[in-house]
């Protein structure tokens, strides 16, 4: 069942469906969370059925080209394979060639930063001086400044919000910008809400939360700008759909999961349904 709704107003049935999951899992043993290796694995398959990746990137592209044509130093907090890093990185050095460009990602999952520095070698440019630390953000021996601190779908798993944004304004040269890529509570995370364990003692964190937590901190967000993406998780497998809901599902739970996605999907371009997929990009500078 297919039906055109707005992204944050499910539908009757999807309201029930969403119950009837909630229903299956009252009293149960929280759901296993996931590896970091399938974590990473099934994260790739899952941007490949979205056009997410794509609309930060261009985002972040504009965001950068506007910084100017001087040296840009660039830190991405989880991040990842460093696919979308790589991609940011070579429209730095392919915007203003010669200009020297620092890049270091960090990511507590071992195999994720190998991963993006060899992306970034990949890009085999001599302007290009890149790092990554294999370590979570609070304990990261970063002792450099950057012109942009970044956090891309990654604020969802820090301990302590307002600690985080203190200390990632700390890491930004004076004028430097912070970037914060989250998605908001819609149809596909009323899910996680559901179903994911808990993290180190707390739930995963959407985007009201850290807009909540910029503005404890006392932090002045110059720009909030939401991003309308779309995922095809119709034809998703069952490591996908664990991954969209940060949970490894038990059976019985699959077709419950699978109904209320259907529930809440709109009708995309090519007559295929998709899943409204929005993240919110928060900007903050250091005055
Ligand atoms: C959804 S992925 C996003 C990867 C990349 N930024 C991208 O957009 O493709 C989230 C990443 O955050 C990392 N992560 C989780 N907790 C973290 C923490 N406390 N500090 C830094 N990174 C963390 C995970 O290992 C994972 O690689």
């Amino acid at each position: 069942m297919t039906s055109n709704i707005a992204p944050n107003l499910p539908t009757d049935i999807a309201a029930v469906l969403l119950d009837g999951v909630r229903a299956a899992r009252r009293g149960a043993p929280a759901l296993a969370g996931l590896e970091p290796e399938s974590y990473a694995r099934e994260h790739a398959a899952f941007e490949r059925l979205s056009d997410q990746r794509g609309l930060i990137a261009e985002h972040f592209a504009d965001r950068l080209a506007a910084i100017g044509d001087g040296p840009v130093s660039v830190l991405s907090v989880g991040c990842g394979d460093g696919s979308l890093d790589a991609r940011l990185a070579a429209g730095l050095i392919q915007g203003v060639p010669g200009r020297p460009v620092r890049y270091v990602g960090v990511d507590p999952w071992v195999g994720s930063a190998e991963r993006f520095s060899a992306t970034m070698s990949a890009l085999e440019a001599d302007e290009l001086s890149s790092d990554a630390y294999v370590a979570s953000f609070d304990d990261a021996p970063v002792d450099e400044t950057f012109d942009v601190v970044m956090f891309v779908h990654s604020m969802y798993y820090v301990p302590d919000l307002g600690a985080t944004l203190r200390a990632a304004l700390r890491l930004l040269r004076p004028g430097g910008e912070l970037w914060v890529a989250i998605a908001p509570t819609a149809a596909l995370n009323a899910l996680v809400g559901v179903l994911a364990p808990a993290l180190q003692g707390h739930r995963q964190w959407f985007s009201a939360d850290v807009e909540k937590a910029f503005v404890d901190a006392g932090i002045f967000l110059d720009d909030v700008v939401a991003l309308d993406a779309q995922i095809d998780l119709s034809s998703a497998s069952d490591e996908v759909l664990d991954f969209s809901v940060q949970a490894r599902l038990t059976p019985d739970l699959r077709g419950p999961v699978r109904a209320y996605l259907d529930a809440v999907s709109v009708l995309g371009s090519d007559g295929r349904p998709r899943v409204p997929h929005p993240v919110d990009v928060f900007a903050a500078m250091r005055r």
